[in-house]
């Protein structure tokens, strides 16, 4: 049995996690992702890989990475909530640990664990898949295998246009679905709320010791979960716009399967709901031809690390 490391590279955690052909991660390490030094990240993606690697045989690596991966699947390019600007993993960390490396999408290589072993299993062809994380992300699956486009770049999902002339993104664009969708978001939506609205915030203000400014994402989850307004509230104006944006890609491909994953996602129903609702309600196809089912992640945090490390394996 051949086993690969997976690395899933976030801005807030860096996971890691040696992965077998069935899609089992066999053991697994954690660090934090550290805020804005490229040296200091890459080191720590070299050090999570050598501590899983020691006494296995590993056949490869594969580091899903939160950015813009060029064609050759080495270098990021470009990331919106990272530091990095023109970033030669693959040369780093295949140098630092004498493995054959890999470098993907952070959501292409969640949608690969989810299209293989998790929610779209079932979905032999194609699926189409967003991550909602601290930014958003996305992947497209067609015929089988994921959409890189000709410059590696394909499937930006969370830098399509929400809102025209709206807030500006990490990407340099203003009004990206990353912008109204992403937990970073989601925050944004709570703590105007809250400013707004205190006496519907309870809960939520009250973990947040009374100050709106101080409001976190999970602040936000663990208050709606409350039945706190101004939370659910946020959770709803998040799904409002993903659900616009999962039309709009049945519109253009007409997937057999959609899944939304990510950190927020763990908020189940708060989220998918309003999504689904939006979704159904954007479509123009409407009860007219049959569309593509909804379908939450399953995989948890694993899929970043299980997909990376499937896709090394097949590299
Ligand atoms: C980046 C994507 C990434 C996503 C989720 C976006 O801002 O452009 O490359 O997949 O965040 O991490
Ligand atoms: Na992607
Ligand atoms: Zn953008």
């Amino acid at each position: 049995m051949t086993l690969t490391i997976g690395v899933d590279i976030g801005g807030t955690k860096v996971a890691a996690g040696v992965v077998d052909p069935t899609g089992a991660v066999l053991a697994q390490t954690r660090r934090d992702t550290p805020a804005d030094d490229v040296a200091k990240t890459r080191d720590v993606i070299i050090e999570a890989v050598a501590e899983l690697a020691a006494g296995r045989e590993i056949e490869a690596v594969g580091i899903g990475a939160a950015g813009w991966i060029d064609a050759s699947r080495s270098n990021v390019l470009f990331a919106p909530n990272i530091a990095w600007r023109d970033e030669p993993l693959r040369e780093y960390v295949s140098a630092a640990t004498g493995l054959p490396v890999i470098v993907e999408n952070d959501a292409n290589a969640a949608a690969w664990a989810e299209f293989r072993f998790g929610a779209a299993r079932q979905a032999e062809d194609s699926m189409v898949m967003f991550t909602i994380g601290t930014g958003v992300g996305g992947a497209i699956v067609l015929g089988g295998d994921l959409v890189r486009g000709t410059h590696g770049v394909a499937a930006e999902l969370g830098h399509m246009l929400s809102v025209p002339e709206g807030h500006l993104c990490g990407c340099g664009r203003y009004g990206c679905l990353e912008q109204y969708a992403s937990g970073n978001a989601l925050v944004r939506f709570a703590r105007a709320g809250a400013r707004q609205e205190p006496g519907n915030a309870p809960a939520l203000l009250e973990l947040a010791d009374g100050d709106a400014e101080s409001i976190t994402g999970p602040m936000v989850t663990a208050a709606a979960m409350d039945g706190d307004a101004v939370s659910r509230q946020a959770f709803a104006q998040i799904g409002h716009w993903l659900g616009i944006a999962l039309a709009d890609m049945v519109q253009i491909l007409d997937p057999q399967m959609l899944v939304v994953g990510g950190g927020v996602v763990e908020a189940g129903d708060l989220l998918l709901g309003p999504a689904g609702r939006s979704y159904v309600d954007s479509l123009a196809q409407r009860g007219r031809v049959p569309v593509a089912e909804l379908k939450a992640a399953e995989m948890g945090n694993a899929a970043g690390v299980v997909g990376a490390g499937d896709l090394a394996r097949r590299r």
